[in-house]
């Protein structure tokens, strides 16, 4: 038992240090960027392998590979995981996979059963289209736009998250900002201005209740649908209530950045600053600024990260970058860089054929369900290629 605690404090002082001792990979970013794609395409090749027909990946534990129906919320990472893989490599095998995972995932641009269509039918086929231009992947991304205007209720001036169940009435999570982006696009690209409205709505109502003087936010706020009040502002996945849940405050961040790069209100870039001064400033944020699963975790630093929450908030900050300047800007070049290294290194990125075929360790699903702890998660892989090409795209 000591022994076993021994070496687990040794793992997280190499864990934190790691970069202050220069040991972490050092080599220039663009080739970093370089050598992990490469890695990657091979990797992605060993996780095809693991995917049952109909099914999409989301993790790996104890040995085997977890799957899921593509109702689940992450269907469309697997496929837009292989669209920036195709964007980097142009492997012509890639691209057959990345198509072929579209269609697994087709049917969901009818699906009205939760918030979740623009993470499952934007990286997915709004990727594809951005990449190969075919109106057939932009029509899906319009279907499925529509389907999550279906869950817009006006009382609540929100997209309604999940479905009315024993817990709550009317939910809306924070993480539902990402929803926003297909939204945005869809009238941006000759839908209707509605989408975008919906958008704007739905990220006014957050900005007014889901976040906290500190810039924290609350995971669920539940309303009354009736009379549009706040019954509760509570949490599902983090450590407590008033706790700042880590892939939260990521998707705060990247919501609020993409809200910028949209309407170019200065009311969400203020937002996305505070959010990203939140985190980069906070005691609990390690030495290699990959999160614990909650920045207010019990057992900090004996407790698990979430790698996770680390590449998102590595893409979002390097967006955020473009709006900033001077000081700032390096700030979160600079706290991004230091996330990539960390990610790239062999205390997170798996090796070839280990894994399940995922590209990084150690992320957090839902600690307090003790679901997906310390394991792969489809979706960091996804966030964590999306920071490589936007750090390519943007910084070299
Ligand atoms: N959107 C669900 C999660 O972040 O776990």
């Amino acid at each position: 038992m000591i022994i076993k605690r021994f070496k687990t404090i040794i793992t997280l002082i190499a864990l934190s240090s790691s970069f202050c001792m220069g040991q972490a990979p050092k080599k220039p970013m663009a080739q970093l960027i370089n050598d992990e794609f490469k890695f990657a395409v091979d990797q992605y090749k060993v996780l095809a392998n693991n995917i049952p027909a109909g099914l999409t990946p989301q993790s790996y534990a104890n040995g085997k590979s977890i799957n899921h129906d593509i109702k689940w919320w992450c269907s469309g990472f697997y496929s837009g995981s292989l669209w920036y893989l195709y964007e980097q490599t142009k492997d012509a095998s890639i691209k057959k996979e990345a198509e072929e995972a579209l269609k697994v995932i087709e049917p969901n641009q009818t699906y009205t059963g939760n918030h979740d269509l623009g993470f499952m039918m934007y990286c997915s086929f709004g990727n594809a289209y951005r990449l190969t231009g075919k109106p057939e992947y932009k029509a899906v991304v319009q279907r499925s736009a529509e389907s999550l205007a279906s869950r817009y209720r006006p009382s609540i001036k929100s997209i309604q998250s999940w479905d009315k169940n024993r817990y709550w009435q009317c939910p809306v999570i924070i993480d539902n900002m990402m929803n926003l982006e297909m939204m945005n696009w869809v009238s941006d690209h000759g839908g209707s201005p509605k989408y975008k409205e919906i958008a704007i709505s739905h990220s006014n109502t957050t900005l007014k209740n889901h976040f906290r003087d500190d810039f924290s936010s609350f995971h669920v706020i539940d309303y009354n649908l009736e009379t549009g009040a706040i019954i509760k502002k509570a949490t599902w996945q983090g450590a407590a209530n008033c706790s700042a849940w880590s892939r939260g405050q990521g998707w705060a961040l990247y919501g609020f950045t993409m809200m910028y790069r949209f309407t170019k209100d200065a009311t969400y870039l203020k937002q996305a600053k505070g959010i990203a001064h939140f985190i980069l400033n906070h005691p609990n944020l390690p030495a290699d600024k990959i999160p614990f699963w909650d920045f207010d975790a019990q057992g900090i630093p004996f407790t698990k990260r979430d790698a996770s929450a680390g590449a998102l908030i590595a893409s979002a900050l390097l967006e955020l970058g473009q709006f900033t300047s001077g000081q700032e800007k390096e700030e979160f070049k600079s706290a991004a860089e230091t996330m990539i290294y960390s990610l790239a290194s062999p205390a997170y990125r798996a090796k070839l054929g280990e894994n399940g075929g995922f590209l990084l360790m150690h992320s957090t699903g839902a600690y307090p369900l003790n679901s997906e702890i310390d394991v792969p998660l489809v979706y960091a892989d996804y966030y964590y290629l999306e920071a490589l090409l936007r750090y390519k795209k943007w910084y070299l």
